[in-house]
């Protein structure tokens, strides 16, 4: 800045002389002239000089402005790049403080396990102890016994008693022998119980010294404010021939019945629609047409109406089918919404309605009647809600725009607890009111959670083998390989 300030001093110095400055001096008349003419001119060479000063000067500012301009531009996207690492930088904090905690909890435990063994280590040690000792007693007797033996058998002794105190000897023998048998497992029970104490020794150690986990730098997307890429156009004419446009199935579940099992990227064409290409889910024994999954954060879904409306992501990753295409699904009559839902601990749960969706005129709205599922329920009465984006609020909320509070376009109520399209976060973001824009599914009043991965699907009611239980326990395919894609 100071460079740029130093020209445009030069620049007011130099248009200030005659002009500016010298304004006291200046219009001072020269004698001889003839006084009207010659300060007309004088005044005229002044306004000249005044002109030039002032080009110049406003040139000078304009260059001036111009680099400021890009100055604080730079400036401004330096604090944009610091406000997203710090906002990181706390969320990463955060999770390490409960990740903290939780191997303390765990820590404890091991604590306990570990004096547990402990002490069972020295019970035993201790019974083997009053064994040996009981051993080397009846080793005395033993010893007693054939001394008394053999100072009998000098005597008069039947061969009758001979025998039997043999037999005597014998089970003795037996005796010692099992106990000897008895001592070496209880001593291979003691080491093995040794043993696992160091185990938990060390891993113990490993948890204390270790509480920061690496790895957790290497993710958060730089997605925040991005637009997602519109989901590919309903197909043309021009790129299908008539007669496949015809034949096209009418869903996935269609497809699925006739006869393609495999999950992927299909052209389908419901009743009375264009064509456009769907996702099929093809592992859950009917078919179902995928309007919404995420899984990994890497498409951002707060977007606008038109967004909404005519989809966005990518079939191979994140991506929101659109209201236009769900409404077309939906018309086609029977139609079940079925919710998949999976959180940071591997448990997966899902749960299904009865679903309806207006068209535009009406702003989507939705229409849900409960069936089944592990979940609970939260979006029954968010029937007949419109759907809401940040640029377009249909919301039953008085003061606020939920979808710009919460981020992401939805059915939302007032402002409701379900929001499958929020914020995908990686980590628990420390703030309660961050949290609060994750990606919820929170009946009554439980605290904000946001999900690991969702899918929303449909499927028509009619099909024999939708019941609840065997959609639940058989998400082998598409879902679960996305899972496995995360975990790794
Ligand atoms: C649909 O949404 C728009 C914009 O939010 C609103 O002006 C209009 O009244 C809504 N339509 C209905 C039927 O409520
Ligand atoms: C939404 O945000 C506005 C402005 O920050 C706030 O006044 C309002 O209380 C928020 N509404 C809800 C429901 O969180
Ligand atoms: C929806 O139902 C839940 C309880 O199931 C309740 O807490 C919430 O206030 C209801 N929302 C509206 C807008 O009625």
């Amino acid at each position: 800045m100071r460079i740029t300030l130093i020209p445009l001093l030069l620049a007011l110095a130099a248009a200030c002389v005659p002009a500016l400055c010298g304004n006291k001096e200046q219009p001072v008349p020269q004698p001889e002239a003839p006084v009207g003419t010659r300060s007309h001119f004088a005044a005229l060479d002044d306004v000249r000089l005044l002109a030039n000063g002032l080009l110049q000067l406003g040139q000078s500012l304009r260059e001036f402005v111009q680099k400021t301009k890009g100055q604080i531009n730079d400036i401004l996207q330096k604090l944009n790049i610091f406000d997203h690492s710090f906002y990181q930088l706390s969320v990463f904090a955060s999770q390490i403080k409960e990740e903290e905690e939780e191997l303390k909890k765990t820590t404890v435990v091991l604590k306990a396990n570990s004096e547990e063994i402990k002490g069972l280590s020295v019970e035993i040690s201790s019974k083997v102890d009053s064994i040996l000792q009981e051993k080397s007693r009846l080793q005395n007797k033993v010893d007693g016994m054939e001394e008394k033996l053999r100072s009998l058998t000098h005597g008069l002794v039947t061969s009758e008693q001979v025998g039997e105190i043999n037999s005597l000897k014998e089970l003795i023998h037996s005796q010692e022998r099992s106990i000897t048998e008895l001592l070496n497992a209880m001593r291979e029970q003691s080491d093995q119980l040794n043993h696992q104490r160091i185990m938990i020794k060390t891993l113990e150690e490993k948890f204390t010294v270790n509480t920061l986990t690496q790895e957790t730098i290497e993710r958060m997307p730089e997605i925040l404010n991005s637009e997602a890429p519109t989901l590919t156009p309903y197909l043309t004419s021009s790129s299908t021939s008539t007669t496949d446009m015809m034949n096209l199935p009418s869903d996935c579940s269609d497809l699925f019945n006739r006869g393609e099992g495999v999950s992927g990227v299909y052209a389908i064409r419901p009743t009375g629609t264009e064509p456009f290409m769907a996702f099929c889910d093809m592992s859950i024994n009917h078919g179902a047409t995928v309007i919404q999954r995420r899984r990994d954060g890497s498409v951002n879904f707060d977007q606008i109406w038109d967004k909404y409306e005519n989809g966005f992501g990518d079939f191979q990753g994140e991506f929101w089918l659109g209201l236009r295409k769900i409404h077309a699904l939906a018309a086609q009559g029977n139609s079940v919404l079925h919710i998949q839902l999976e959180d940071w601990k591997q448990g997966r749960h899902f749960i299904e309605y009865r679903f309806y969706l207006s068209g535009l005129e009406s702003n989507y709205t939705i229409h849900l009647t409960h069936l089944s599922g592990d979940l609970a329920d939260p979006m029954s009465n968010h029937t007949g809600m419109m759907f809401s984006t940040k640029d377009r609020d249909n919301d039953n909320h008085q003061d606020s725009n939920c979808a710009h509070n919460y981020t992401g376009g939805w059915w939302f109520n007032a402002c409701g607890e379900t929001n499958l399209n929020g914020r995908y976060f990686h980590m628990r973001p420390k703030g309660r009111s961050e949290r609060r824009r994750g990606i919820q599914w929170r009946p009554g009043q439980k605290a904000s959670y946001s999900l690991k991965l969702t899918q929303i699907s449909v499927h028509p009611m009619a099909s024999p083998s939708t019941t609840s239980s065997t959609s639940a326990s058989s998400e082998t395919g598409v879902f679960l390989r996305s899972s496995t894609r995360i975990l790794q």
